[in-house]
């Protein structure tokens, strides 16, 4: 086993400890991996993983795309608000929100208290390569999808830099993405040395 791996084996550990029944919440924009990563990521863990989009068409009984169609985006909107609340309740878990999830204060605020966030940040020509391979997603059926996702990298990416861990979602291979993931956790839940100690203000 190579150094960085045993390292990362180390981290898992550490990390499972220290998230107690906090859920891993993963934010970002459509195509940035959160559900593929994700899913490595809960495996990488021993953690279940849910998807919020999965459970939200289960909830309805339709496909995204049909919610859309046939109740509007306000709609879909509030029952995200409602699923993302439930699926809180239960963690420890890794949990991959839609892309637009996290733009809701209440959701964010609920994210904030029961979960660890992190952003998985990625460049338009990265999301773009990976958005053409799926054809269901409603914002995106637009004569010009490279745009609105423009759009949305300006109106989204301040709000997800408020997530507690930012990680970069490179063309390099899942599994790269993952370490880097448990990497960023592992630093942010392990308590720096002189944490506990006295306060010096
Ligand atoms: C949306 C992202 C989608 C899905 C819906 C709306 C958004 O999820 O929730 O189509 O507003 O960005 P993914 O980010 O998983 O594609």
């Amino acid at each position: 086993m190579s150094m960085s791996a045993a390292a990362a084996d180390i981290d898992v550990k550490r990390l499972r400890e220290a998230l107690g029944s906090r859920s891993i919440v993963l934010v970002g924009l459509m195509g940035a991996g959160k559900s593929s990563i994700g899913r490595r990521l809960a495996h990488r863990l021993g953690l279940p993983f849910v998807d919020a989009d999965t459970e939200i068409e289960k909830a309805a009984d339709l496909t995204i795309p049909e919610i859309f169609e046939k109740h509007g985006e306000p709609y879909f909107r509030a029952g995200e608000v409602r699923v993302v609340a439930r699926i809180l309740d239960s963690g420890p878990q890794v949990l991959a929100t839609g892309g637009g999830a996290y733009m809701n204060p209440e959701t964010r605020a609920r994210i904030r208290e029961r979960g660890i966030s992190l952003w998985l940040k990625a460049e338009l020509d990265v999301l773009m390569k990976r958005v053409k391979r799926r054809g269901d997603r409603p914002l995106l059926k637009a004569d010009d999808p490279q745009a609105v996702l423009k759009r949305l990298m300006d109106e989204r990416y301040p709000v997800y830099a408020e997530a507690d861990l930012t990680v970069v979602s490179r063309e390099a291979s899942h599994d790269e993405v993952v370490e880097d993931v448990i990497a960023a956790l592992a630093s942010h839940v392990r308590p720096s040395p002189d944490r506990g100690s006295h306060d010096p203000s």
